[in-house]
């Protein structure tokens, strides 16, 4: 089965057909999805589909984009929030130094160690966003010595994520992996040892080829598997059963 790390099923792309797309990923080969939140309403979006959904699971956290209005106070409801029984991590938080719009870097570096510490509080798991972060995302990380997680969608050079499997992170793979320029990536990703990669899609966005530009959803994971499949010299069965059993480590998932 496919273990879906990460698709934000909660996003109002998927207004119009979300309880029966949900409804039917087990019987197309995904039998696990993560829902996480990039604000406070989206992860309580995200919980309730997790209460709704068997097969869904959700995590809580204010995304580096988003945290523009995020006040201590957030803090306490987020952790309220994080104290579901199907929530299993604090994210998606991080830093994303690519839109010139964003909150000051400084207020992103802020909000990401607070959620840190939150989840070093309260012993989960974490998802990491860095987008043309990699130096300050890798070094506040180090900060948290009791904190592991995964970076998701990861973008940076196999340097920086042999540091991270040195600190016993995971990195996740996505739709950008199938793409013509994705060179670092598929680099990564032939390297990477067998415990520490994941599968996900970051839906609706980044859809692999040969869907690339549509709304994606889990199901697409397929055409990702197969091409970390053709990186490592193994079957898109056999990396479907590894990342499913390194999402169940990492997120505690029986
Ligand atoms: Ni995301």
């Amino acid at each position: 089965m496919i273990f879906d790390t990460h698709a934000h099923y909660d996003d109002e792309q998927f207004d119009a057909d979300r309880g029966e797309l949900l409804a039917s990923m087990p019987e197309n080969g995904v039998g696990l999805i993560l829902d996480p939140g990039c604000d406070y309403e989206s992860s309580r979006r995200a919980v309730e589909l997790a209460e709704r959904f068997p097969h869904v699971y959700a995590a809580v956290g204010w995304h580096p984009e988003n945290c523009a209005p995020f006040v201590p106070e957030d803090l306490d409801a987020l952790r309220a929030l994080a104290k579901h029984p199907k929530v299993v991590a604090i994210g998606e938080i991080g830093l994303d130094y690519y839109w010139a719009e964003n909150p000051p870097r400084e207020f992103q570096q802020e909000v990401f160690r607070l959620q840190l510490a939150l989840a070093e509080e309260l012993d989960l798991p974490v998802i990491v966003h860095d987008r043309d972060a990699h130096a300050d995302s890798l070094a506040i990380v180090r900060e948290f010595p009791n904190v592991r997680g995964v970076f998701h969608c990861f973008s940076g050079s196999v340097e920086t994520a042999r540091e991270l499997w040195k600190l016993g992170w995971y990195v996740g793979f996505d739709g950008p992996l199938t793409y013509k320029n994705a060179k670092k990536a598929a680099e990564v990703a032939a390297e990477a040892p067998a415990d520490r990669i994941l599968l996900e899609t970051d839906s609706p966005y980044l859809a692999p080829v040969p869907l690339r530009g549509k709304r994606n959803d889990s199901r697409n994971l397929t055409h990702v598997a197969e091409k970390l499949a053709e990186l490592r010299g193994t079957t898109a069965a056999e990396i479907a059963a590894l990342t499913e059993a390194n999402g169940r480590r990492l997120f505690r998932i029986p």
